[in-house]
């Protein structure tokens, strides 16, 4: 019977074959500890001496790291490991053999680590932040399905820029230009009008020469959008959202976050009711905490979002920021326009925002306006200045950025470790 590691609590006492690679060895003269892995989890192997051949048992003290094997045995329980099983080793076969495998189990520098990365990711710390990331979309999924939005998949050639023009990549198309999307949130506020509460998840570009623990050049989004829905119901939702895919990490996780050492302590407060301050506010809580150089206008850096953040358990929302240094879209305060009706949610423990999210503005006369003050061709947006013509709703919507959720969840302190193939300023290998 061939059988997963991660089966193996269902076949116990039984002799099964597991299709692995052996990550790591110890051996003495009567005993080797081979440990094993396959994708879906990682479990110990232990060949005693006396109870195989001696052909085999000198097969096993010298197989090489990453050579990939089959590997039968019994599964018993083993209270020792916190996975809880173990086989009892009766024969191992060979499948092909991996000579000097790069990364070993001493410390390597992160630059040989990252040329390395299609390797790298077959280490039990890097399982563990993708097992993460995984059940952060699937719940993801899960949430947004239950709650009856329609998931809808905005295009990745595009003509337009939600997020300003600065930061695009430029490619051609046939004769005429497109950019790499750097959101699909104009799109997700058209299919919201089809649909009413849509959601999308996909990959986003940002051509930003920002070099910091935060930022890559490609990484995927969640973007959901909602007709009939106003600035503070959005805020609800998210806080909903957020907390329903950080507990079910809680709920489905709990090998890999032992496996990363994250203190679970933190995350388990995350269950709703996320505390909410103006920007206002914020600008206030700054000087007191002598940031004298931030003036109300200037947007946030990562040294006062981290200091706002610290003073808070939970994720925080920052809410009404200056109309001036966010997108054109935003619907602006009833009785004070300086401020949009925005937040962004910044997570605890220095992980910075990890949504950024607003009312629309449901008005074509404001609308058109906005886009011809941030320079955007009219012609070009046609398509999108639809929306406030025929029949346009109040709508609000927002964008969460996945990789820096699975940085904050996971307690890794760079989002170049959490997704599969980062791309980062001056990086596109492997
Ligand atoms: O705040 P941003 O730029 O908002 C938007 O793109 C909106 N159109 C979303 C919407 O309302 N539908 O980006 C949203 C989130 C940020 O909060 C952050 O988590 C992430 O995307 N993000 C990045 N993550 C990694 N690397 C980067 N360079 C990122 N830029 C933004
Ligand atoms: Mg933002």
């Amino acid at each position: 019977m061939k059988i997963t590691i991660k089966q193996a609590k269902d076949y116990v006492g039984q002799v099964v074959t597991i299709g692995c690679w052996l990550d790591n060895k110890r051996s003495s003269g009567k005993i080797a500890f081979l440990q094993l892995r396959d994708g879906s989890g990682f479990m110990q192997g232990v060949v005693v001496k006396a109870e195989v051949s001696e052909e085999m048992f000198d097969l096993a003290k010298h197989i090489t790291q990453e050579t990939s094997l089959y590997v039968t045995g019994e599964i018993r329980e083993d209270s020792r490991s916190k996975f809880g099983f173990e086989m009892g080793v009766q024969s191992v076969e060979v499948i092909a053999e991996a000579k000097d495998y790069p990364i070993t189990p001493k410390e390597h520098g992160t630059e040989f680590l990252m040329d390395n990365r299609h390797l790298w990711l077959r280490s039990k710390r890097q399982h563990a932040i993708m097992k993460v990331r995984n059940e952060l979309i699937r719940a993801t999924y899960e949430f947004f399905n239950d709650n009856g939005f329609t998931k809808v998949d905005p295009p990745i050639l595009t003509g337009s820029a939600p997020e300003g023009t600065t930061e695009l990549f430029h490619t051609k198309y046939f004769d005429e230009d497109a950019f790499l999307s750097q959101s699909g949130q104009l799109y997700m506020e058209a299919a919201a009008m089809a649909l009413g509460r849509v959601f999308s998840f996909g990959p986003t570009f940002r051509a930003e020469k920002s070099k910091t623990r935060r930022h890559l050049i490609e990484f995927w989004m969640i973007e959901p959008e909602m007709a009939f829905v106003e600035h503070e119901e959005s805020l609800e939702i998210q806080e909903q959202y957020v907390s329903y895919i950080i507990q079910s990490v809680l709920k489905n996780c709990e090998l890999e976050l032992d496996v990363l050492g994250r203190d679970t302590s933190k995350l388990e407060l995350v269950t709703g009711d996320f505390p909410r301050i103006t920007y206002d506010e914020a600008i206030e809580l700054l000087h007191k905490l002598d940031f004298d150089d931030i003036e109300w206008g200037d947007d946030f850096g990562a040294p006062h979002e981290t200091a706002i953040a610290n003073h808070f358990d939970k994720p925080v929302f920052i809410t009404e920021y200056p109309t001036a240094i966010k997108s054109f879209y935003m619907q602006p305060k009833p009785g004070r326009p300086e401020v949009v009706l925005c937040a962004d949610l910044i997570a605890p423990e220095g992980y910075g925002e990890i949504i950024g999210g607003s009312e629309r503005i449901h008005d074509a006369e404001l609308m058109l306006q906005r886009v011809k003050e941030h320079g955007l061709d009219p012609e070009a947006y046609s398509w999108y200045l639809d929306i406030t013509k025929f029949g346009d709703v109040p709508h609000a919507g927002f964008g969460l950025g996945l990789e820096r959720l699975v940085a904050y969840v996971t307690g890794v302190d760079h989002v170049r470790e959490t997704i599969p193939f980062p791309r980062l300023l001056n990086r596109i290998y492997p």
